[in-house]
């Protein structure tokens, strides 16, 4: 059991009790995070990478509707017992790795208030120590994983850290935009962040996605943030209070992002990870050739 005062992150919290209305109707009954891209749901991307990034505990904010990932990540008896009877021993090990790869928590968000506010639920089981956040729409295909990236910049500067990409001018109104100076190659000192601006108002178009690593005196800047933007309690937010007692730093990641949360995104994603796939990518590759496409 590791001490209380010991810095390094060992907790990752996955918010995952959003409504997923830019995925309708596929989310109206099923989690927008159980989405298959190619044979694994979106979050198991995140839990495998916070687990390849050296978390030993997940936890996950959930909601109503979203009992589906709780029996994903448990264990399932009567499954693993038919694939036993009837010796289908890879896929019994895949479906048991599933469930031991890390140990799981849950938490209910009663009601949808925004990221800032799913975050805050977390408390009582960050107790008190650094943690990631992963945001698991959010799919980055990285040689490093992406929280390990920020763990890497967090070990260094002692301070929370947010993942940031460039985007294209045109779509900053979607994101948290930061206004920073960069303090070595890819890493930045936030200096201001707005929420979702206009492209004329954006300061840069550096975007803040899914990955943090945050300190637990967030937790109360938490508290004292009311509805910004869409009704919601913004994790911006919070984050711009945090930034009046200590220093925020930014890590542009090495990697590709995919929002698997939009549609269109989920569609470059499945493309990209099915031509990767080793027992799929040969056939599709020529599937897709054959389309011929204009
Ligand atoms: P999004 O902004 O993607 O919202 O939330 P959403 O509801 O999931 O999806 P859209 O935009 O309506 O299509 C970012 C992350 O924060 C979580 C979501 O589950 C997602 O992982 N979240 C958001 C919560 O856990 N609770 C909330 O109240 C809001």
């Amino acid at each position: 059991m590791r001490e209380k005062n010991d810095s390094s992150i060992r907790k990752a919290v996955f918010p995952a009790a959003g409504l997923g209305t830019r995925f309708l109707p596929a989310t109206k009954a099923s989690p927008k995070e159980m989405l298959p891209l190619v044979d694994k749901p979106l979050i198991q991307y995140g839990v495998e990478e916070a687990v390849a990034s050296g978390m030993d505990e997940v936890i996950i904010i959930t909601g109503r509707g979203k009992r589906a990932i709780e029996d994903h990540f448990d264990i399932s008896f009567e499954l693993e017992y038919e694939l036993k009877e009837k010796n289908k021993l890879k896929l019994l090990a895949e479906v048991e790795r599933i469930s031991n790869m890390v140990h799981f928590s849950y938490i209910r968000q009663k009601k949808a208030l925004g990221l800032g506010h799913a975050v805050l639920c977390s408390e009582p089981s960050v107790d008190g120590e650094p943690f990631a956040v992963i945001l698991s729409d959010d799919i980055i295909d990285a040689k490093t994983p992406a929280t390990r990236q920020l763990m890497d910049v967090y070990e260094k500067y002692r301070s929370p850290v947010v993942a940031i990409c460039e985007v294209p001018r045109e779509t900053v109104s979607s994101y948290g935009i930061i206004d920073a100076i960069e303090v070595e190659r890819g890493v930045y000192q936030v200096r201001e962040m707005v929420e979702k601006p206009s492209a004329e108002k954006a300061p840069s178009n550096l975007a803040i996605i899914g990955r943090y690593v945050l300190t637990p005196d967030i937790f109360d800047h938490l508290k004292q943030t009311r509805p910004g933007k869409g009704g919601e309690i913004q994790l911006t937010d919070g984050l711009q209070g945090l930034m009046k007692e200590r220093p925020v730093y930014a890590c542009r990641f090495r990697g590709v992002r995919y929002d698997a949360g939009d549609k269109l995104g989920f569609l470059k994603a499945t493309v990209e990870y099915a031509l990767k796939n080793q027992s799929l990518g040969g056939e599709f590759r020529k599937y897709l050739q054959g389309l011929n496409l204009k």
